[in-house]
């Protein structure tokens, strides 16, 4: 696939097969992620790839642990409301059941963690497309990146103490007739653009 073709025709995938994914196509996503541009040439993304099922069954509990502690606002980012309100009814599943979740830390005191964060997932999300496989970003470890328990389990698995979660992302075998994802295009509602000739 063109790499136009894979950035245009990718969509998010939220229902996934549990079957895992070779090796050597998964190191090929995630050096599409390590070869993203960083500031300065920074490269202080840290990729913490979560095939183990424990883990990932650990880390969906401690979610929708901190979520249901919160109270939902009126104008509260929809999203964030939405993960609150499932985590308080129980049985909330942020990661939609993939078989991967590739959490992506960076250094808390640098300004461009998010940024350099959403170049590397962006180029994963694009790659897993070209390679026929679903992805989706997962924000709920952004938004609990300072939640003691969270950072203290995440320190376990090997985030640095310096480290943060900016970002994450799920790979997987999309649970369609076919196995591939959805790549239907998008409507843009936004986005606006302005030629200034
Ligand atoms: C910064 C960011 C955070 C996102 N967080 C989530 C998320 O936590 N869960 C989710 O299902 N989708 C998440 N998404 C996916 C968006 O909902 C999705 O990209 C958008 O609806 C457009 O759909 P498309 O990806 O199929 O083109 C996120 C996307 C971005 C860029």
């Amino acid at each position: 696939m063109e790499a136009l073709e894979a950035i245009l025709t990718r969509r998010s995938t939220r229902n996934y097969k549990p079957d895992p994914i070779e090796q050597k196509t998964l190191e090929s996503i995630l050096e599409a992620g390590r070869q993203a541009p960083s500031g300065g040439n920074n490269q202080t993304n840290h990729f913490l790839v979560i095939r183990n099922k424990d883990v990932l069954q650990k880390l969906i509990s401690l979610t929708e642990t901190a979520f249901s502690k919160m109270e939902p606002y009126e104008n509260m980012y929809p999203s964030l409301k939405r993960s609150i309100t499932a985590s308080k009814k129980g049985g909330y599943v942020f990661c939609y059941n993939a078989p991967i979740l590739i959490v992506v830390t960076n250094r808390r005191d640098y300004g461009n963690n998010m940024a350099d964060c959403a170049c590397a997932i962006e180029n994963m999300m694009v790659a897993a497309n070209a390679l026929d496989l679903g992805s989706c970003w997962i924000n709920q470890l952004k938004w609990l990146n300072e939640e003691p328990e969270i950072v203290q389990y995440l320190y376990g698995l090997g985030m640095k103490e310096y480290e943060r979660v900016y970002g994450a992302v799920i790979i997987g075998i999309p649970a369609s007739p076919d196995s591939l994802p959805n790549r239907g295009l998008m409507p843009q509602k936004g986005n606006e653009i302005t030629f200034i000739d």
